[in-house]
Formats: structure tokens, C-alpha cells, sequence
């Protein structure tokens, strides 16, 4: 099969590709590179000893994605394409709007124009909004508490609408839990431009002394120690996710698959076992909590097992291993 990696160059894209190759497929990455870096491909293919294509363009243009879908005879898309920092969609909502909700459109559209009608859709546990209650099943009511999250939610909708009046199509949904850590070879990771949103990779600057300690958003939530509660998945666990989805849609279908580990760990015990992987101290102070987090939040991930076959195999401490091998072997990044 020849698979379109909308957002191949990105983090999680660049970790899927590269099980994608392993697995044998033929991979050509479609990205505008916004936020992926071309260094990623080059390591995936070092790493796979085989080589993907890559296409340089816009899910925005239709046109430019139809081509790419063609000349490759393209049989399945994976769509990780899309902005997905909370704070700027909230500053920035028509960028968001159009970047990810009508990219998807035209993506769509393309494949349906070039009858390719096979997607793995990046979704989020964003769109199960404030929990109501844990742990969270495919089933629990969805909403949206900032733009980002709505997009998802938009996108998502736009998906069960055309498999509605097209049920032939190959549809997986894929609500993603907090991705972390990197490849075991420390070559491909997570490169956040800027200072990180996300707490792993501001972790592993502090740790590695690119910043002098951490921001604990809030420590006084209804948890154990009162920090946040996540359920951090290993990349790698997810991209495999990604495989075992493909090899389900041999069906029409519409399908929404929660993929975390089931395990909530709040921001204290992800510090502490982050010190423990890398050897180094990583100094907090608690400020106070930010806006739009939530106490907790962690995945009923049954159904992913029941009906992908599919559980992520790797822990906490190998998670923070793996990240801390990319950073200290990156400690910019891709460069
Ligand atoms: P990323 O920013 O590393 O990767 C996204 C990639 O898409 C980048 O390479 C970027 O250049 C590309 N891209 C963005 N807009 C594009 C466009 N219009 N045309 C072509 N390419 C475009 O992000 P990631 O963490 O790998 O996330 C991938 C997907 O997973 C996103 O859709 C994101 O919303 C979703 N997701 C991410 C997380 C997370 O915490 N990382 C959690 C849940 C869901
Ligand atoms: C995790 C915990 C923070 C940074 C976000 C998006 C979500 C999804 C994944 C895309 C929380 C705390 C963080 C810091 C901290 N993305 N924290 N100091 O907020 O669960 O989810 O990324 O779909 O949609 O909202 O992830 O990594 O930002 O935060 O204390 O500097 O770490 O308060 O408890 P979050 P996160």
C-alpha cells in the first residue's frame, strides 16, 4: 500500500512513518513543513534503511493534494496535518478554523474526487471537553473549551456526515491521549519551535538546562498531590496504534477509538520520574493553575484492545527515558 502521511515531517507523524516503512508500506509525506522539520525524513529513512516521498504543499490546496494522491496511486491517507496549540487557537481562531477544519475539507474532498476513501484521523481527548467522568470511554458527551478542541470536534463531525451519505468509506478516528517521549534511538522527537506548551518537553529543557525550572500550573486540584493528572502515551505506542487502525479499515466503517494507556500520573510524579531517568534535578515552583486545564484526565482504552487488538506496551519510566535520550542527544532539536 502507498499511504499519504498528511504531517509526516511532525512528531507524531515522523514516528508513524517510520513504523509505516517497517511495515513495509510505501510512505509519501504531504506537509508544509509549518512545523515539521525535512531532518525528521531524513533520520526515518537512515532508521529504515528504505526511502519514503516527499511532497512539499498544503492540505489547503486541493489541487496539489489530488496530484500527490495520483502520480503515487495513493490507496490510504493518515491525516496528522494541523496547528494544535490550545493557547494560540484561542488568540488566533480563523487561522485554526482554516488551517484545520478547512484543509480537512479539501483534503477530503480531494480523496473523494480520486476515489481514495481509506483515513486515519488524528483526534484528541480534547473533545471530551471537561471529563464528566473518568475514565473516559469512546461514548462520554463531546464538547469543545477552545478552538482547537472545536476544529477536532468540527473535523470529526465533517467524518461521520460523509460516511452518512457515503458508507462505503474507511473512516478510524483516532482520540489521541498526551503524546510523549521519542523513537528509542534518540534520532526523531519532538521539536517544539519556541518555549513548549506541553509539560514533557519543558521538562526535559529544564532537566538538560536550557530553562531554570518548571512552572507546576496549580497544586491545588481534587488529586492526590494536587497537580494535574494525565494519561501520557508513548509515541511509539501510538504510532503502532496508527498500524493496527490501517489494518482494521479493510471494512467501511466509521470508528472512534480512544489510544491512551489508562494510567493518570499527576505533574509531580512525571517531574520525579523524569529526575530518575535522567540523572539530573528538575527545580519547580507551583503557580497558579491555567486557564482552561482540567484535574484530571485519563482513557477507558478497553475498546482500542477489544477491537484493534492493540495496548500500549511502554510505562512512565520508559517514556521519560526515551524523551530524555532525544533531548540530550538533540538539545535544539533538529538542526
Ligand atoms: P506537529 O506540529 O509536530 O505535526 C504537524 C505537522 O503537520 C507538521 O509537520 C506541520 O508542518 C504539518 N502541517 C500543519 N498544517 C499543515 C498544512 N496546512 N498542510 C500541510 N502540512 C501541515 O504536531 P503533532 O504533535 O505531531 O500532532 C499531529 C496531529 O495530532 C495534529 O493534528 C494534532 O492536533 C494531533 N494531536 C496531537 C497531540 C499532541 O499532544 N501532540 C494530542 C492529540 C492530537
Ligand atoms: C499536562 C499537565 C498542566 C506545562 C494539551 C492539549 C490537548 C492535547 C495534549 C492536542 C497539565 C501541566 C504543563 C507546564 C505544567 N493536545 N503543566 N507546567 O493540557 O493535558 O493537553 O496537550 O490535542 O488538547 O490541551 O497537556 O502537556 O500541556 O499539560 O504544570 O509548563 O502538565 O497543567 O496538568 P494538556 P500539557
Amino acid at each position: 500500500m502507498t499511504i499519504l502521511v498528511t504531517g509526516g515531517a511532525g512528531y507524531i507523524g515522523s514516528h508513524t512513518c517510520l513504523e509505516l516503512l517497517q511495515a513495509g508500506h510505501q510512505v509519501l509525506v504531504f506537509d508544509n513543513f509549518s512545523n515539521g522539520h525535512p531532518e525528521a525524513l531524513k533520520r526515518i529513512e537512515q532508521l529504515a534503511g528504505r526511502r519514503l516521498t516527499l511532497v512539499r504543499g498544503d492540505i489547503r490546496d486541493q489541487d496539489a493534494v489530488e496530484a500527490a494522491l495520483r502520480q503515487h496511486g495513493c490507496t490510504a491517507v493518515v491525516h496528522f496535518a494541523g496547528l494544535k496549540a490550545v493557547g494560540e487557537s484561542v488568540e488566533q481562531p480563523l487561522r485554526y478554523y482554516d488551517n484545520n477544519v478547512v484543509g480537512t475539507q479539501r483534503l477530503l474532498a480531494a480523496m473523494h474526487n480520486c476515489g481514495v476513501n481509506t483515513i486515519v484521523f488524528s483526534s484528541s481527548a480534547t473533545v471530551y471537553g471537561d471529563p464528566q467522568r473518568l475514565p473516559l470511554a469512546e461514548d462520554h458527551p463531546l464538547s469543545a473549551t477552545n478552538p482547537y478542541g472545536r476544529s477536532k470536534l468540527f473535523i470529526e463531525d465533517m467524518l461521520r456526515d460523509l460516511y452518512r451519505a457515503n458508507p462505503d468509506w474507511r473512516i478510524a478516528i483516532l482520540r489521541y491521549f498526551n503524546p510523549v517521549g521519542a523513537h528509542a534511538s534518540g534520532r526523531i522527537g519532538e521539536n517544539p519551535l519556541g518555549t513548549p506548551n506541553n509539560l514533557m518537553p519543558f521538562v526535559a529543557q529544564v532537566a538538560i538546562g536550557r530553562r531554570d525550572f518548571l512552572n507546576v500550573w496549580g497544586g491545588d486540584y481534587a488529586t492526590a498531590d494536587g497537580t494535574g493528572v494525565r494519561d501520557y502515551i508513548h509515541v511509539v505506542d501510538l504510532a503502532l496504534g496508527h498500524l493496527k487502525a490501517l489494518q482494521r479499515l479493510d471494512v467501511p466503517q466509521c470508528t472512534e477509538i480512544n489510544l491512551g494507556t489508562g494510567n493518570g500520573y499527576s505533574v509531580l510524579e512525571v517531574v520525579k520520574a523524569f529526575e530518575v531517568a535522567s540523572g539530573r534535578a528538575v527545580p519547580y515552583r507551583v503557580s497558579p493553575r491555567r486557564a482552561g486545564d482540567v484535574a484530571a484526565c485519563y482513557a477507558d482504552p478497553s475498546y482500542a484492545e477489544r477491537f484493534l487488538g492493540w495496548k500500549a506496551q511502554r510505562g512512565l519510566a520508559d517514556m521519560c527515558r526515551d524523551h530524555w535520550n532525544w533531548q540530550e542527544q538533540n538539545p535544539e532539536g533538529y538542526v
